[in-house]
């Protein structure tokens, strides 16, 4: 959610900064901006709408060859996207130009203690009152670099602030507080990212920071504090993907290109994972085998598509491990007082790690002892940095708005847990973790035939361009599918699309179906259960209330042939592990859809990919 970028060096600041914004616009796309510091004066260009608009009116402009500058790309939260809105904030001078990211919770008190003071305040954003206060410091003398750390100190809320000063061209300062920021580390030049896409063609060396820190760059050198002034360290770290991943290779879109990328990202989230005499071991869980045994409850808490990984991780982990499993918005969680100790995990799944809900939920749950294990596909976020434990997915960097190997890789991530868990209070025998595994471990190749089986797909998307409303049904482990599903249609294709469990059906949705209307239904494989064979009973019944069934069933599923209008065969594989491919197609219809409605599929309207506001 709103994306930043800082740089100084040799190179011309304009074309580094613009093509960071570019890398970030994931995270917002409401309005960009960039502030450039040269000969002693600001220059700051900023626009409503795409970074598109803003190049257009650099072009125009023609920005000073500047080797210092900031940029932002914006989601809005305090005033609408207009170009008054759009960051960087200039303050009273216009000495001073910042880029923000979060919201200052206080501060309409702020801006009227600098209204009295005689301060024209001119946007409707909580940001401008930063670089009033920074700029009111530095005119008093103070370097920037205290300046950020006095004001810091007063403001309350969530951000990261990026600020430069047209007096001091040396240095760019910076400051976070439950906002998400890194520094790239380069020679004779440094950069500032709020993740490392934003710098990644110019060095994959990296700096985590801290809460509560400040970061002022140099050309040379980079130095951290607390907002108090005491020096401080960052965590180095080596990023272990290049610019290839952040490009779209060839595709229309990179939601398909991540699509395609997902049997590759399946198997290294896989790789590794088993000792040589068979046993799982997972990446950096700081719980002991003692405290793990201890564990009587379980609670899943993430946003969006995380959430719906959590809720098929739900029926793997009490599947495996009979232990009860709650899944929960994080959004809601801390706010109904949830019954937690010592013996409760919370299992803490994001994407990004940095969503506010999912972070605050955490944060509570250490509160009352709990211990918090996060899955997350984002080395040196905040969710893993403050868990007990990580298992980190091994998607690559994800750009698309809307999640996919995320999802995929995290579904994979819930099954090692629940796994490791079967393997350590001993609720499943080694050879039966070993045999799963093996399963898993097929997934890949499985992935892969579905997505040979594009065209099919495509074809049917395409076919419902007219369409309106569409819903999803689901039972067991394909209910969630079936929400996932819907919500990509959302996300992607803004059509009214719901999914239900199947057997609710009956209760009340059963009245949405008229005729025609386009019903995808995830039909679990035929077992000794008889969950198929509801499911059948389930399309059946809207089928003879004139629904058409586009079925995404089993190859060889006969039973089904007679009711499905469309059918799109999945691989034979055990209906827990049936998730990983059943949603594939349903990433393919709402991307080819939205395609075909002439939307922007990696920057679909009102989202953003990190939700760092809650
Ligand atoms: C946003 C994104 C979704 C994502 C959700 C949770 O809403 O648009 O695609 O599923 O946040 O994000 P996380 O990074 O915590 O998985």
């Amino acid at each position: 959610m709103c994306g930043i970028v800082g740089y100084v060096g040799e190179k011309r600041a304009q074309g580094v900064v613009v093509e960071g914004l570019r890398r970030l616009e994931y995270r917002g796309y409401d309005s960009a901006g960039i502030a450039l510091v040269h000969d002693g004066r600001l220059a700051v260009d900023k626009r409503a709408g795409k970074l598109a608009n803003l190049e257009k009116a650099i072009a125009d402009d023609e920005l000073p060859p500047a080797s210092v500058g900031i940029g932002h790309t914006r989601w809005a939260t305090h005033g609408p996207p207009t170009d008054r809105n759009a960051h960087p904030h200039p303050g009273r001078e216009g000495r001073v130009a910042v880029v923000h990211n979060g919201i200052i919770e206080n501060f309409a008190e702020l801006r009227e203690v600098l209204e009295d003071e005689g301060h024209e305040l001119i946007s409707e954003t909580d940001t401008e009152v930063a670089a009033h206060l920074l700029e009111r410091e530095v005119s008093a003398g103070v370097d920037l670099t205290t300046a950020m750390q006095r004001v810091c100190r007063e403001l309350e809320g969530a951000f990261t602030l990026v600020a430069v000063d047209a007096a001091d061209p040396s240095r760019v300062v910076a400051a976070r507080r439950n906002s998400p920021l890194v520094v790239g580390i380069g020679e004779g030049e440094n950069f500032l990212g709020s993740d490392v896409a934003a710098f990644i063609e110019h060095t994959r060396e990296a700096l985590e920071l801290g809460q509560d820190q400040v970061v002022t760059i140099t050309r040379d050198g980079v130095s951290v504090t607390g907002f108090d002034g005491t020096p401080a360290e960052g965590r180095r770290y080596h990023v272990d993907w290049d610019l290839s991943a952040a490009e779209k290779d060839g595709h229309d879109w990179f939601m398909r290109k991540e699509i395609y990328e997902q049997p590759r990202a399946v198997a290294d989230s896989l790789l590794g994972r088993r000792t040589p005499t068979g046993a799982l071991h997972l990446d950096e869980v700081r719980i002991s085998d003692e405290e793990l045994r201890e564990v009587d409850k379980i609670i899943i808490v993430a946003c969006g598509t995380s959430f719906y990984a959590g809720m098929v991780a739900k029926y793997a982990i009490e599947h495996w491990t009979r232990t009860p499993v709650e899944v929960e918005l994080a959004s809601e969680f801390r706010y109904r007082d949830p019954i937690l100790n010592h013996s409760t995990l919370i299992v803490a799944i994001s994407q990004s790690g940095e969503t506010a809900d999912t972070l605050q939920a955490i944060r509570h749950a250490r509160t009352q002892r709990s211990k918090v294990l996060a899955i997350c596909n984002t080395n040196g976020s905040t969710i893993p940095r403050e868990s007990d434990a990580v298992i980190y997915t091994h998607a690559g960097p994800e750009i698309g708005v809307a999640s996919t190997k995320g999802f995929l890789t995290q579904l994979v991530a819930c099954y090692l847990l629940a796994l490791y868990l079967a393997q350590v209070k001993g609720t499943r025998y080694g050879d039966e973790i070993t045999e799963i595994m093996d399963q898993l471990e097929a997934m890949p190749a499985h992935i892969q035939t579905v997505l040979d089986n594009d065209s099919a797909v495509y074809e049917l998307a395409r076919s419902h361009v007219d369409t309106r409303s569409v819903l999803f049904l689901g039972r067991h482990a394909g209910y969630p599918v079936a929400l996932e599903g819907a919500l990509k249609l959302k996300e992607l294709a803004y059509l009214h699309a719901e999914g239900f469990a199947a057997g609710e059906l009956k209760h009340g949705p059963i009245a949405l179906v008229e005729e025609g209307l386009p019903v995808l239904c995830v039909v679990p494989p035929r077992g000794r259960d008889q969950l198929h064979d509801k499911m059948v009973s389930g399309i059946q019944e809207v089928r003879a209330r004139g629904a058409r069934t586009l079925c995404i069933a089993e190859e060889g599923d006969t039973a089904i042939l007679r009711y499905a209008d469309e059918l799109i065969p999945l691989p034979k594989v055990p209906v827990l592990l049936q998730p990983l491919v059943a949603v594939v197609p349903l990433q393919l219809f709402a991307c080819e859809l939205a395609t075909a409605l002439g939307h922007d599929v990696d920057q679909p309207r009102n989202l953003a990919k990190s939700v760092t506001v809650e």
